[in-house]
């Protein structure tokens, strides 16, 4: 049985796939190879580990055959994936939920220190070699104790969000349409509420949902005319769910104090307009960049391969479509 890595991933998963006898293919060096090439390589594979930065549509499932079993995804969020059109061939579609929880987390909290205390800001003054000298009035940012963050889908995710800022004294509000576990919502004192209530009330929104048909710009102008003035935004989950133009608005007309951005429309694009500005904190997509994380990602898309196509079994985590 073969499989295509379509980019190059930590030995951990490697090493899975090869133990359990499989074949695999994987370009050596790190990066992100040309469509056409990665369309090559799929030809014939049982199994294909993908990245986000892959599009598995019908052109890709062309590509790789009907041998094709399993779509692997090395990631929690699967927008890349059209999950009608494997299920349409009988591919199985895995992501890797769990794992990365902690790390994307702390990566949201970050951008949400970095952005209210103005942490983007304070090291540019220091690298640009400018004069500078204590002020009792210098880069005042603002407190995150006593204030409200609003999380806007309350996941694995957007719960350890809430934990990280129940620890930092913050009230913790939530707008998720699905239910969240009642001990969860007891044990954070998390505030339920509809999403223009969460816009009205939080002074830090962070974005925690996955990116879908109806979630795409689900934060646009109207809404950011809704939210608290001096409130500030946290996007750490996918950019197109924040309409990037009406947020540059918002942050250059003053109508929000910031924000701290880890993903972006339309990535690795990060506009002028938005990289120009001081009052937002810029990151390249690192949420479950650690060593320990990107590890554990590529052992569970290597078990989900393995669970499908060697043991015949079930995938450790399916995507349900
Ligand atoms: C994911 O897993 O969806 C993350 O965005 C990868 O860092």
């Amino acid at each position: 049985m073969n499989v295509t890595v379509t980019n190059l991933i930590p030995e951990a998963g490697v090493k899975l796939l090869r133990d359990a006898g499989l074949q695999v293919k994987m370009p050596a060096q790190d990066g992100c190879p040309e469509r056409g090439e990665v369309l090559k390589q799929i030809a014939g594979a049982d199994a294909v580990v993908t990245l986000l930065t892959d599009r598995v549509d019908d052109e890709f499932l062309d590509a790789a055959g009907p041998q094709l079993q399993i779509v692997a995804n090395v990631a929690v969020g699967y927008n890349n994936i059209d999950v009608a059109a494997c299920a349409a061939r009988g591919v199985t579609v895995t992501n890797t939920p769990t794992v990365l929880t902690e790390a994307t987390a702390d990566l949201a909290f970050a951008l949400i220190l970095a952005a209210t205390r103005r942490l983007g800001e304070g090291e540019r003054l220091i690298r640009s070699g400018q004069e500078w000298q204590w002020g009792m009035f210098m880069m005042l940012g603002s407190g995150l104790q006593g204030k409200n963050l609003g999380i806007v889908g309350a996941g694995n995710i957007g719960l350890a969000v809430a934990r990280r800022a129940r620890a930092f004294g913050m009230n913790v509000w939530c707008y998720e349409p699905n239910e969240i576990p009642p001990e969860q919502v007891e044990a954070l004192a998390i505030t339920k509420v509809g999403f223009d209530e969460l816009l009205r009330e939080s002074d830090v929104i962070s974005v925690h949902c996955p990116l879908t048909a109806d979630t795409r710009h689900l934060i646009g102008a109207a809404q950011f005319e809704q939210m608290k003035p001096g409130a500030y935004l946290v996007n750490s989950a996918r950019g197109p769910i924040v309409d990037e133009q009406a947020l540059v608005q918002a942050l250059e007309s003053g109508r929000i104090a910031g924000a701290g951005l880890d993903v972006y429309e339309n990535e690795p694009v990060v506009p002028e307009s938005l990289r120009r500005l001081e009052n937002v904190v810029l990151l390249p997509h690192l949420g479950s960049a650690t060593v320990e994380t990107r590890d554990a990602m590529a052992a569970l898309a290597a078990q989900n391969v393995v669970n499908v196509v060697v043991k015949k079994t079930a995938p450790v985590t399916p995507v349900r479509g």
